[in-house]
C-alpha cells in the first residue's frame, strides 16, 4: 500500500542545525610524495595536523577515496591513513582512539592486529588493510578529533524491522533533521529514527534489515554504507 512513497535522498550540513558544534568539512590533506609512514607522519604534524586522517565513518571514508582516487595505484600502491596497531590492547585502532567498526572495509573483522603490521593504508582496490609502516607511500592527514559535519543517507517514512541491531542510545530532539545529524555525528551510527509522536531519536549501529513497517510515526534516517 505504500510503495508510492518517495524516498528523499539529502545532505544535512551540520552548521545550519548546531552552529555550536559548527565546523569545517573533512580537512584532510593528501601527501603526494611517496615516503615511509613514520616521516609522513611527521610531515602531517609539521603541517599542523593531528597524524593520518581517521576514516571512522562512511563520510570520511569516501571523502578520503575520492581524495586519493588518483594515487592508490601505482609501483608502491596503497596510501597510508590513521589506524595503527596498539600494541598494549592488542588491537589495531583507529588513531582518535575508536574500534573499527565490523562494516568498515577492511578485508577481515577485526583488522589484524600484528606487530609486524603496525599502520593502516587503503588499497588499489579501495578496501582497508593493515600493513608495514617502511614502504615509501603517500599519505592522508587529519586531525583525531574533528568529527565531520556532514551527514549522508536517505530518509523514509517508515521504520526498518532488524534482525539483529545495537540500540546506541535514545534522546530527546525536536525534528528527524536533527536526529539525522546526531547520527552523522556519531561514528558508530548506521541508523537513526525519530519518533514524532514521542520525540525520540534512537540511533542504532551495525544492523541486518529484515522488512519496513510503515505504520508506526518514526521516519527513519539510514546512512549511506561504506561501500560505493
Ligand atoms: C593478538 O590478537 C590476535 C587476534 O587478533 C591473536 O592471534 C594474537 O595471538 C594476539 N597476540 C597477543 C600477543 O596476544
Ligand atoms: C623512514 O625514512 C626515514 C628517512 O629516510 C628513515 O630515517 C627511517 O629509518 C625510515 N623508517 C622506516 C620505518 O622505514
Amino acid at each position: 500500500m505504500n510503495q508510492g512513497y518517495k524516498f528523499l535522498v539529502f545532505e544535512i550540513f551540520t552548521a545550519v542545525f548546531l552552529m555550536q558544534t559548527c565546523g569545517k568539512m573533512f580537512d584532510f590533506h593528501l601527501l603526494e610524495d611517496y615516503r615511509n609512514a613514520t616521516t609522513q607522519e611527521e610531515i602531517c604534524r609539521r603541517l599542523g595536523y593531528d597524524g593520518f586522517a581517521v576514516l571512522s565513518t562512511p563520510e570520511a571514508f569516501k571523502y578520503a577515496l575520492r581524495l586519493s582516487s588518483h594515487y592508490r595505484s601505482g609501483v608502491r600502491s596503497g596510501i597510508y591513513i590513521g589506524a595503527h596497531y596498539q600494541k598494549q590492547y592488542n588491537l589495531s585502532l583507529w588513531d582518535d582512539g575508536t574500534d573499527p567498526r565490523s562494516d568498515t572495509p577492511f578485508y577481515s573483522y577485526p583488522p589484524d592486529a600484528k606487530p609486524g603490521r603496525p599502520v593502516a593504508r587503503i588499497d588499489t582496490q579501495g578496501k582497508l588493510t593493515m600493513g608495514g609502516d617502511s614502504t615509501e607511500r603517500p599519505a592522508i592527514c587529519g586531525n583525531h578529533n574533528d568529527y565531520s559535519t556532514e551527514s549522508v543517507g536517505t530518509t523514509m517514512p517508515a521504520e526498518l524491522e532488524t534482525t539483529s541491531r545495537a540500540i546506541l542510545s535514545v534522546s530527546k530532539l525536536f525534528s528527524h533533521l536533527e536526529c539525522a545529524v546526531f547520527c552523522g555525528l556519531t561514528y558508530e551510527c548506521r541508523l537513526a529514527e525519530f519518533n514524532y509522536d514521542l520525540l525520540t531519536c534512537t540511533l542504532v549501529g551495525e544492523y541486518t534489515p529484515s522488512a519496513t513497517v510503515y505504520n508506526p510515526p518514526v521516519i527513519t534516517f539510514v546512512r549511506q554504507a561504506f561501500d560505493p
